[in-house]
C-alpha cells in the first residue's frame, strides 16, 4: 500500500510574510495528517522561513529545483547540499516550466536526480506531454523518453527512493485537468516501465503523483484511481483552505486502501 503524497508547488509566489502566513495556516489546519504525507515547496527565498514555521511537525519541506553539484562557481544556483542543510527532504526536478523556460534537457535532469539522491533528498521527477504531443498520439513516447532519460544509470535501489509526477503540460495552470482515466492510463504505463527499469517490486512501491489543475473539487476522483498516489498541486496550493481540503481528500483515500 503506497501512502498518498500531496505536494504544494508554490512556484514563484510569495513574499516572506506571505510564505510564513501560508505555511502557518497549513500547519495549523493539518496538525496530525493521517494516512497522507504532505510537502511544501516554497521558492528558495522562503525556504528558511517556511522551515521555521513548520518546525518539527509532520509537514515536510521541499525545493522546486537544484543544481547537480554540491558546490562551485555556478552563479545564481542552489545546491542539493544547501537544501539538505536547510532541512529540505524533497526536490522537484524536470518540472515542465523549467524544461520550457530554462531549457533544462533530460541529461541535466538526470544529473540533478543523481545529485539529489546523493544528498538524501527525494527527487520528484516530473514528466508530461504537451497538447500537441497528445494530439499526435505521442503521449506515451514522450513520457517514456523523459522517464528513461531522467532515471538513466540509476540502480533499482536508487529508483526506489524516487517519486514520479505525471503532469501533462496542457493541464498545468489551465484549469483543464486530465480525467482520472487519462491520468491512470499514463500512470499505469509509467509503472510498467519502472518494472523494467528497476523491478516489479520497486515499481509497486514507487509513488506516481498526478499534477495539472488539481483542486479541492477534483482531487478525490483523481486520487481514488488505484494508479494515482497523490497530487502535485500548483495554484490550489497557494490558499490554505483549498490545499488543506485536497490533503484531507487524499488522506481519506489513504485511510481506505484502494487495492
Ligand atoms: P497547477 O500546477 O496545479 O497550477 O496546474 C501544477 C504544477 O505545475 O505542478
Amino acid at each position: 500500500m503506497r501512502t498518498p503524497l500531496v505536494i504544494g508547488n508554490w512556484k514563484m509566489h510569495g513574499t516572506l510574510g506571505e510564505a510564513r502566513a501560508l505555511a502557518t495556516a497549513i500547519r495549523d489546519g493539518l496538525k496530525r495528517p493521517r494516512g497522507v504525507e504532505v510537502v511544501l515547496c516554497p521558492p528558495f527565498t522562503a525556504l528558511a522561513a517556511v522551515a521555521e514555521s513548520l518546525g518539527t511537525g509532520p509537514i515536510q519541506l521541499g525545493a522546486q529545483t537544484c543544481h547537480h553539484e554540491a558546490a562551485g562557481a555556478h552563479t545564481g544556483e542552489v545546491s542539493p547540499a544547501m537544501l539538505a542543510d536547510l532541512g529540505c527532504r524533497w526536490v522537484l526536478l524536470g518540472h515542465s516550466e523549467r524544461r520550457r523556460e530554462i531549457g533544462e534537457p533530460d541529461g541535466l535532469i538526470n544529473q540533478k536526480v543523481k545529485a539529489a539522491l546523493e544528498h538524501r533528498l527525494t527527487p520528484v521527477l516530473c514528466v508530461g506531454e504537451t497538447a500537441e504531443e497528445r494530439r499526435q498520439g505521442l503521449t506515451f513516447t514522450t513520457v517514456e523518453g523523459q522517464l528513461r532519460a531522467g532515471l538513466a544509470g540509476l540502480a533499482a535501489a536508487a529508483i526506489a527512493r524516487s517519486v514520479l509526477a505525471y503532469e501533462p503540460v496542457w493541464a498545468i495552470g489551465t484549469g483543464v485537468n486530465a480525467t482520472p482515466g487519462q491520468a491512470a492510463e499514463v500512470h499505469g504505463y509509467l509503472r510498467g516501465l519502472l518494472s523494467e527499469l528497476a523491478s516489479k517490486e520497486v515499481a509497486q512501491q514507487i509513488r506516481i503523483l498526478y499534477g495539472g489543475s488539481v483542486k479541492a473539487d477534483n482531487a478525490d476522483v483523481l486520487v481514488a484511481e488505484p494508479e494515482i498516489d497523490g497530487a502535485l498541486v500548483g495554484a490550489a496550493s497557494l490558499g490554505a483552505p483549498g490545499f488543506i481540503a485536497i490533503v484531507k481528500k487524499a488522506a481519506r483515500v489513504g485511510a481506505a486502501p484502494k487495492e
